[in-house]
């Protein structure tokens, strides 16, 4: 069944522009989210994918909004059809020691990377269970297996993804919808190179491979999870991150 809809948060940024070519790989009609008041940018991305020979639909999606998530999913079920695949993809950071940490860098980041998974699945997935198939991708990250300096706001939230994903994979397991976490590593977008490069070249010398990743490596194990194939995969976690954090 390859006429699959599948929504990618934060479809246009540097994952999800991978994760998506990956779908479409796959066969699946996709769909990229971008926030609300950066249409151009997405128009331009479209294009470029456009280019590449990848058709891929764009929709504003504010995560942390409820009612945006639900506008979202409601035009594509009205121009598409029903979202049977959703990677959670969208995130952000704002780092900073705790000491210094303001009460809204900690809010950003839990109502965008902890809240705003919830949004966007509770909006699709009764849809999944009524019809009996489905697939849910959460991206974590290797700091909410091993913790980092300077992210307590982004560490609590990613790891709570993962809870996320184990509690609603036993609400899913007995009808057909799979849910999993990947937890990437240090991979080259703009997040990581947002980080200072004397600090990113400490972090690594930490990476047993001896370099930051690719968003394809992740993006490779988005299109294997969510495969028709994949239904006996749930609730589970995948590191990927050059051997970076092992356990
Ligand atoms: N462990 C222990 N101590 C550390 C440390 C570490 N890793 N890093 C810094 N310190 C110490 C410094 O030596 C310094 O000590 P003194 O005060 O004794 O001199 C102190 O901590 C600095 O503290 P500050 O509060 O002044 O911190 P800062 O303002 O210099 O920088 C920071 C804080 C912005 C968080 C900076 O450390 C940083 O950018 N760190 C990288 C965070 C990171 O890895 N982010 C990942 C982004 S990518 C991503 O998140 C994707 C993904 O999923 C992997």
């Amino acid at each position: 069944m390859n006429k699959r809809i599948a929504l990618v948060t934060g479809g246009i940024g540097g994952l999800g522009t991978a994760h998506c070519r990956a779908l479409r790989d796959q066969g699946r009609i996709v769909v990229a989210t971008y926030r609300p008041g950066t249409e151009e940018r997405a128009r331009a991305w479209q294009e470029e994918r456009h280019g590449e020979g990848y058709e891929i639909h764009i929709c504003p999606l504010d995560v942390s909004d409820y009612d945006s998530c639900k506008a979202c999913v409601e035009r594509i079920e009205q121009e598409l059809g029903p979202v049977d695949i959703l990677i959670n993809n969208a995130g952000i950071t704002r780092d900073r020691t705790m000491k210094k940490m303001t009460r809204e860098e900690w809010d950003a980041v839990i109502e965008v990377d902890l809240s705003g998974a919830w949004n966007i699945t509770r909006q699709v997935f009764p849809g999944m269970l009524e019809r009996g198939w489905g697939r849910i991708v959460n991206i974590s990250s290797i700091n909410a297996q091993k913790g980092q300096f300077g992210q307590v706001n982004y560490s609590a939230a990613k790891a709570g993804l993962h809870g996320f994903t184990k509690a609603l994979a036993r609400e899913g397991a007995r009808k057909g919808v799979t849910v999993n976490t990947i937890s990437p590593g240090y991979i080259d977008t703009a997040m990581t190179r947002a980080v200072p490069k004397e600090i990113m070249e400490k972090i690594i010398e930490e990476i047993p491979v001896g370099h930051i990743g690719k968003p394809e490596d992740i993006a490779r194990t988005v299109a294997f999870l969510t495969a028709d194939e994949a239904d006996y995969i749930t609730g589970a976690n995948f590191s990927i991150n050059g051997g970076h954090h092992m356990f």
